[in-house]
């Protein structure tokens, strides 16, 4: 689990904030240390381009704009979070990278891939995440759970206030990237309980990362 970088991806309201507090303890219980972060945002300049990005204005955001200021925030999250926690040997679990890219600017928007891939090449290099793990469930599901969520906090944002069809194009773009890259990702059914989705995920990585890096011996 040394220097692992683990993705957790997935649709408004799915699960991933929730399941990433437990894989937080399952990690550290590992005896690695866990840094815990999110996209858009991370850091402090990056927290402030993410609230430009959920803010609803009279001023409507360009795609491309939007397109631009995730990559923006994902520059200097990964040069000033990721990489170094990375480099020191730490385990990070990042709540949405570049396949949420993929899924909302590509999928949802119908922005180029193509373009997509090249700010991705830009701003990353050659660095992608060693496990995805897609949280998968059909709209209805995770759209109550989300409006569930924001009715008892008083929340919404731009992004969730958009059209069935978009969330239908979102989803449907993860699960395409899924299928592309199948051994660094690992779909997980949300539908299921809070347990049952903790225990899919712990043996995904149980799977795909430990085994790569047993634990040192005491
Ligand atoms: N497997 C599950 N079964 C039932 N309820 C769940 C399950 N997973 C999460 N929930 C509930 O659904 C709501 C949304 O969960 P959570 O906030 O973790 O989703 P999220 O994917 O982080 O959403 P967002 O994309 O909006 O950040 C929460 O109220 C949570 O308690
Ligand atoms: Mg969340």
């Amino acid at each position: 689990m040394h220097g692992k970088f683990i993705t957790i991806e997935g649709g408004e309201g799915v699960g991933k904030s929730t399941q990433i507090g437990r894989l937080k303890d399952f990690v550290a219980g590992q005896g690695v240390e866990v840094v815990v972060t999110r996209e858009p945002g991370g850091t402090h300049r990056a927290e402030r381009i993410r609230e430009l990005l959920l803010e609803t204005s009279d001023e409507p955001m360009p795609s491309t704009c939007e397109l631009l200021l995730m990559f923006a925030a994902r520059s200097t999250h990964l040069e000033n979070v990721i990489q170094p926690a990375l480099a020191r040997g730490a385990c990070v679990i990042c709540d949405r990278f570049t396949d949420a890219t993929y899924a909302y600017q590509g999928g949802g928007r119908n922005l180029s891939t193509e373009n997509i891939a090249t700010l991705e090449r830009m701003v990353q290099g050659t660095l992608r995440p060693d496990l995805t793990l897609l949280l998968d469930a059909p709209l209805d599901i995770s759209a109550a759970r989300a409006s569930a969520r924001n009715t008892a906090a008083g929340t919404s944002d731009r992004f969730e206030q958009e059209r069935r069809d978009f969330f239908e194009r979102v989803r449907a773009a993860y699960l395409d990237r899924a299928r592309q890259e199948p051994k660094r990702f690992a779909v997980i059914d949300a539908t299921e309980s809070l347990e049952a989705v903790t225990v899919a995920i712990q043996q995904a990585i149980a799977e795909r990362l430990l085994k790569l890096s047993p634990a040192p011996r005491s």
